[in-house]
């Protein structure tokens, strides 16, 4: 397995169970910083509730989660929450506020959770709109006026609002045309190495397989709450494990 230096998240010795249900079995695996890395499996592995473990949202039965150095279970609700800020999120459906503007959406967590000023708001959404390729005639439509990939892109600007060090991406592509697919894969790899001069770790939810090898610097294979395989993205390609192969010829 893997390991990393002062790696930016960290699982040491996770067991989930839901009742009797064991849905991470022993999980030690880390995520470098600065990296892509994608967390693949069938459906039902235990991608979403490895995700959650990482947000703090639901805590192991056993083990510990680290992030950026903070094991989670010893905040406090209210750290957590002050915590969460490290963190951006893309939705597999953008999750917009359907009620609200493209504009009103990426001010939200603004609003939110800073004390900036209305017109600093505004200049610093503006500013996030034009970095991910919406333009200004957009900037008042709501999200029924956006096609889909505009509608990532507003999701993209509202999770890097907070400018996070970690961007997770849930599904990111599933159910895209291959155009918008690349789009958002061309996206997630600017975001990565180019939002605001920093870099930036981002963890990547999926099944598809096509999508995320053209992005990764590392691949997971997550099989019924094990990671079965985890390798640089040229390695996994070749790897010998049978389910992985099978994943792989989808
Ligand atoms: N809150 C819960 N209570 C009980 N069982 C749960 C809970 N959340 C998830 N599970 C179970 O854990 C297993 C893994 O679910 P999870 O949603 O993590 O899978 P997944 O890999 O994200 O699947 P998909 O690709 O379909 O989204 C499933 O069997 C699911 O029924
Ligand atoms: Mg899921």
């Amino acid at each position: 397995m893997l390991t990393f230096e002062n790696p930016a998240i960290s699982f040491k010795n996770v067991t989930k169970k839901f009742g009797d249900h064991v849905i991470l079995q022993d999980l030690n695996f880390d995520i470098p910083r600065n990296k892509i890395v994608t967390i693949l499996g069938f459906s039902g592995a235990g991608k979403s509730t490895l995700l959650k473990h990482i947000l703090g949202i639901l805590h192991p039965t056993s083990g510990t989660v680290t992030v950026l150095g903070r094991e989670l279970e010893t905040l406090t609700k209210e750290e957590l929450r002050d915590f969460r800020r490290n963190f951006g999120m893309l939705f597999q459906y953008a999750a917009l506020f359907d009620s609200f503007t493209a504009e009103e959406n990426v001010a939200f967590p603004l609003r939110e959770f800073t004390q900036l000023s209305e017109e600093e708001i505004m200049k610093k959404v503006h500013d996030l709109l034009i970095s991910v390729g919406i333009k200004e005639e957009s900037f008042q439509k709501l999200p029924s006026e956006l096609s889909g990939g505009m509608r990532k892109r507003v999701g993209l600007a509202r999770g890097l609002a907070l400018s996070p060090d970690i961007m997770l991406y849930d599904e990111p592509t599933t159910g895209l045309d291959p155009i918008t697919t690349k789009m958002v894969n061309n996206l997630i790899v600017e975001t990565a190495t180019q939002h605001q001069g920093r870099e930036m770790t981002s963890v990547i939810i999926s099944h598809d397989v096509k999508a995320t090898l053209e992005i990764s610097d590392y691949i997971a294979f997550l099989d019924r709450g094990k990671i079965i395989e985890y390798l640089p993205v040229g390695e996994f390609k070749n790897s010998q494990n049978p389910l992985v192969q099978e994943f792989l010829r989808l």
